[in-house]
Formats: structure tokens, C-alpha cells, sequence
């Protein structure tokens, strides 16, 4: 039997209907990942994404070439989400899509796909914001057994253009407790890789070089910020000015100490990452602490969390990796909250680039 046959099956076994658990088709294509997802009520059935190469050669992402290759993946990727869930696009409830914040030639693609196949299907649109979803991400599950967290938690958002401490009082109850003056986490991680000349994107490259590296080599200053708030632009600076006396001296001097450069900027922006988050949790005391986005997939912020949970005997959240970068499942599970509300989207809606 079919994942979604099994899912009815046990909702009419449990005197549920329908509605209780709709099936909805999500689409995420705000940056360089087109990604589709199918959910049974907040339970996974399928989340497929195609990452897109394309921009290594340029070291960032170009947008043009973002939004061609949506286009050429979109199809395929829905495709393959819906028969990895085994359901018919006659099953499907609603489409929920990210509209913003994004590059708006990537959002648009995934924006009239969602449109398109909606009005096709003569069901509900969901406009999702992506940074709620990378939030709301915790909440998808994948068995009957999958814990989440409970109202009120902290969340620690790191993104390639986000970094926020938020305050979670309910799905759609969040308070700003601090945030980024000027660069996010990840773009200044990306940006030391650039200079290193490491590769795009340099957040995975770095933390996989940094495990063969000594973090108390070289030290970088982390500056006085107030509050819960962060600065990051100060950091990739020094870490640039400090590279360019080191290599003066000897211009072999990234390659001889690449991975104990790694560690240590790697080292410098977790720290204060989780300098700041644990300031947080100490002003609140909330006791349930999450982290989400791109850099989540850290595993240093992972394994400095857990170290933080324990001495501090706090329940921490860390997302599976499938759910740290971008993906559509995290816009599902938006999706079906929504859904629960009644809150849909009109057709008309375009995306939005900030917000
Ligand atoms: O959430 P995301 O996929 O896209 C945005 O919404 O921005 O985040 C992308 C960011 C990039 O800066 C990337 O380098 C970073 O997440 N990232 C990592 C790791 N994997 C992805 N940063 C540090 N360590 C990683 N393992
Ligand atoms: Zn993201």
C-alpha cells in the first residue's frame, strides 16, 4: 500500500477526516534550490530538491542563471516529489509556495508554478514567507514518534542572509530578541572561504576543513555589540586585513594553514553566535532552545548547542540536515498551518524580494 493510502487508512481508523490532515504540495524556489515537497498534515511524505551547480564557476549565485535553472528543474522535481509520495495530483489540497524574502527571478518561477498548478486543480494557494519556514521546520514529522518543540522556545535563525534570536510564543507568535547589525553569519562564513578561495558555498567547505584544524591558532576579535544583537561585517575584515599582512610575508601562507584558518574564523563566528544566544536564553529563561537555516548545518553550533542543553539542562532542537538548507518541506509544514486557519493566498500576489 501506497505511504498516503496507509496515512487514510489510519485517519479513518482514527475517526479522523480529511481535513484534519490535508495533503498539500509545497515549492521553495527563493535562491539556488528548487525544491518540492509533499506533507499528509504536518507528516512528511516526500521533499525533493535539486541544488544547482551552476554557480561554483562564479563563486556566488547569478541570479539569470538561478532562475533558468528553476525553470528546467520545476517540473521534474514536482514530478518526483509527488511520485515519491505516492499521491495523485488529484489528492493534493492546497500548494504552498515561498513568496519572499528571496531573488525575485528565482521566487517568480516557483510563484506561477504554484499559480499555474493550483488554479489547474481549482484549490488554495499558501503564501509562505521563508524565514518562518526555515522556522517552522521543527515541526515537520516523520514518524508518529517525532518530538517538537514546545511553545514558548528560542530560536536561533542563521541563514545565508539571516541571523536572528527569535522568540517563539506560538506558530506565528515570534518576537525579535536580537539580530545582525549588518552582515549574516553565513555570508560573512562565505565570504572567508572567498577570500581563502575555497569554493561556493563556502559553509560546508569550511566546516569540513576546519575538523583537520587547530581553532586556538589564530584568533580573531569578536566586537562589543549591544543586547542580543550581532555584527559580522567587522570580522570578515579583520579576517581579510589579518590575510593580507600573512601573505606579504609569504604567499603560500593560506595553503600551508588552510585548516587551522578554517577552525579558527569558523571557531570566532560560532562563538559569538552562541555567546549571544546563551545571553538570551539567560534574560529569558525559556528552557527549549532550536537552531535553523543553512548554517545550522554547522557542526560545530550543532555540537556547541548540545554542550550549551547540557550545562544550562535545556531541551535543544537541532534540524535533521535535510531540513537545515533551503527545502520545501519547511514550507509545507507553514503550509498546513495555514491551511488550518483558513488563511490562503490570493492568485494575484506577486513576491517579494525583502521583508
Ligand atoms: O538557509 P540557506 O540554505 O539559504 C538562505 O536562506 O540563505 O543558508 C545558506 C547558508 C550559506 O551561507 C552556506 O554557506 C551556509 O548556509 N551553510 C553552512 C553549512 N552548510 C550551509 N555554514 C556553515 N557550515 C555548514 N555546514
Ligand atoms: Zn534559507
Amino acid at each position: 500500500m501506497c505511504p498516503i493510502n496507509k496515512i487514510i487508512e489510519r485517519q479513518k481508523a482514527a475517526g479522523k477526516n480529511e481535513m484534519e490532515k490535508p495533503i498539500i504540495l509545497s515549492i521553495e524556489s527563493s535562491c539556488d534550490d528548487t525544491s518540492a515537497a509533499v506533507l499528509c498534515g504536518d507528516r512528511i511524505l516526500s521533499n525533493v530538491t535539486a541544488s544547482q551547480k551552476v554557480h561554483e564557476q562564479y563563486g556566488g549565485v547569478v541570479p539569470e542563471l538561478a532562475s533558468r535553472a528553476h525553470q528546467q528543474n520545476i517540473v521534474p522535481v514536482v514530478d518526483a516529489a509527488l511520485k515519491n509520495a505516492g499521491v495523485l495530483s488529484e489528492d493534493i489540497r492546497a500548494v504552498a509556495f515561498t513568496r519572499g524574502p528571496g531573488l525575485l527571478g528565482s521566487l517568480m518561477v516557483g510563484v506561477s508554478f504554484a499559480k499555474g498548478f493550483a488554479q489547474s486543480l481549482n484549490i488554495p494557494l499558501i503564501e509562505v514567507n521563508h524565514l518562518q519556514a526555515h522556522v517552522l521546520s521543527h515541526f515537520i514529522k516523520e514518524t508518529d514518534e517525532s518530538v517538537v518543540p514546545e511553545f514558548p522556545f528560542i530560536c536561533l535563525l542563521v541563514s545565508g542572509g539571516h541571523t536572528q534570536i527569535l522568540l517563539l510564543k506560538s506558530h506565528f507568535g515570534m518576537e525579535v530578541l536580537g539580530e545582525t547589525i549588518d552582515d549574516a553569519a553565513g555570508e560573512a562564513i562565505d565570504k572567508a572561504a572567498k577570500i581563502m578561495d575555497l569554493g561556493y558555498p563556502g559553509g560546508p567547505i569550511i566546516d569540513r576543513l576546519a575538523k583537520e584544524g587547530n581553532a586556538e591558532v589564530f584568533h580573531f576579535a569578536v566586537p562589543h555589540i549591544e543586547g542580543n544583537n550581532y555584527s559580522f561585517s567587522g570580522i570578515k575584515t579583520s579576517f581579510l586585513y589579518f590575510l593580507r599582512d600573512r601573505l606579504a610575508e609569504d604567499p603560500d601562507f593560506i595553503e600551508k594553514n588552510k585548516a587551522d584558518l578554517c577552525a579558527s574564523i569558523q571557531q570566532c563566528i560560532v562563538g559569538f553566535l552562541m555567546k549571544k544566544l546563551e545571553r538570551a536564553v539567560k534574560e529569558t529563561g525559556v528552557k527549549q532552545v532550536a537552531i535553523a537555516g543553512g548554517v545550522s548545518a554547522n557542526s560545530l553550533l550543532r555540537s556547541e548547542l548540545e554542550r550549551l542543553g547540557k550545562r544550562r539542562r535545556l531541551r535543544v532542537f537541532i534540524p535533521k540536515f535535510q531540513y537545515c538548507t533551503d527545502n520545501a518541506a519547511m514550507v509545507g509544514i507553514v503550509g498546513y498551518f495555514k491551511y488550518l486557519k483558513g488563511d490562503f493566498a490570493d492568485i494575484s500576489l506577486p513576491p517579494y524580494a525583502k521583508g
